[in-house]
């Protein structure tokens, strides 16, 4: 069995990714400083899969950790790393903690790669480094536009880190995946988002709102040029986001990637507005979300939505859970979650 180390693994992203790693028969070790995440995650993941992954508690930054771990772990076969710290806004207020959380936990991890031999990286980017793109639907090859946030920069840095390492080190393999935006929960409910605070993404905020915790979404803006006047993403689902992980690792474990670097986007390919979000949820959870149009947020972009072909071709991968289905699944979370938070009251 091949191990593979997730950072950030107990994570909204990374704790959906390590339950479909087990379910391919993959042993995984989670490494995360719990600074936006809880440890009762790994509990979520082992009723679910019926396995408990290994788990250590450190920061990244700390090189020696780094070291050590995998002097402990010497059967490590590839590395997913998702530990960043992901929020625009506070991105704004604090962009030196931004800069030195994830350029350094990224650099520590490339140094243990190279000194242990461990060559594949599988590295957490986002549709961010694409800013507002010139054309729709996005695709791989377009340009990088300056980043909107100091988060945004992180992801654009971390990628030429990335880069340059491989260009001086052969030995080096990642795949650097984009995400549009995920959304959803696993179908046994059992490990979803859990944003700490007030939800600044939008699909937290409307589940938040409709199970009475916030008084009603405030839509950002009805006056953009798209179909409705409100901004159009590209919302997939998480697990099959976490599923184009899983590819991407064997590709890269079964020497099937063409260069060192590859890069994927990771969407559905269709754009949606945040009333389409809206109505779709209504309709698949029966409840109804109360909301007003406010101002438009600052560093919003308009729209952008993934061209999916080349991540359909060459992973032979595919978003394939409906959002209907998706949005269903992110309210039986939230109710999910209440309930036992409720209960430990
Ligand atoms: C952005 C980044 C994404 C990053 C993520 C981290 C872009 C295109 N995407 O996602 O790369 O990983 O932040 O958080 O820059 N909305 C409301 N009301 C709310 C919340 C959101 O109307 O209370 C709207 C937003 O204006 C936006 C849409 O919902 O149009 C989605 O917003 P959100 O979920 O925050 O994600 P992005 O901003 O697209």
């Amino acid at each position: 069995m091949d191990r593979i180390l997730v950072t950030g693994g107990t994570g909204y992203i990374g704790s959906h990714t390590v339950v479909e790693l087990i379910n391919n028969g993959f042993k995984v070790v989670i490494v995360d400083n719990l600074s936006n995440s809880n440890i009762e995650v790994l509990d979520g993941i082992t009723q679910i899969t019926g396995t408990k992954p290994d788990f250590e508690k450190f920061d990244l930054c700390d090189r020696q950790k780094v070291i050590q771990l995998f002097e402990k772990y010497n059967d490590i076969k590839a590395i997913i790393h998702f530990a960043a710290l992901k929020a625009v806004g506070e991105s704004v207020e604090m962009p030196l903690s931004y800069y030195h959380n994830n350029l350094e936990s990224l650099i520590n991890l490339l140094i243990a790669m190279e000194k242990f031999g461990h060559p594949g990286l599988v590295f957490s980017s986002s549709c961010t480094v694409y800013g507002q793109p010139d054309e729709l639907p996005v695709t791989e090859k377009a340009p990088i536009k300056k980043a909107m946030s100091p988060y945004g920069n992180t992801k654009q840095i971390c990628e030429e880190i990335i880069g340059d390492a491989i260009q001086a080190n052969n030995k080096l393999k990642a795949i650097s995946l984009r995400y549009f935006n995920p959304i959803g929960a696993h179908k046994s409910a059992l490990i979803g988002e859990l944003p700490i605070g007030v939800p600044l993404n939008l699909v937290p905020f409307v589940t938040q709102a409709v199970a009475g915790i916030r008084e009603k979404l405030r839509v950002f803006g009805n006056d953009y040029n798209t179909p409705d006047g409100t901004a159009v993403r590209d919302y997939i689902n998480i697990v099959d986001l976490a599923k184009a992980h899983v590819v991407a690792v064997k590709r890269m474990l079964n020497g099937l990637n063409k260069n060192n670097l590859e890069v994927f986007n990771l969407g559905t390919g269709r754009g949606v507005s945040v009333l389409e979000i809206i109505d779709t949820f209504e309709k698949a959870t029966g409840k109804k979300v109360n909301y007003e149009i406010v101002d438009r947020r600052q560093g919003d972009v308009e729209m952008v939505y993934a061209d999916t072909s080349f991540a359909n071709k060459e992973l032979g991968w595919k978003a394939e859970i409906s959002l209907e289905e998706t949005l269903a699944s992110a309210w039986e979370w939230e109710k999910y979650i209440r309930n036992k938070m409720n209960k430990s009251k």
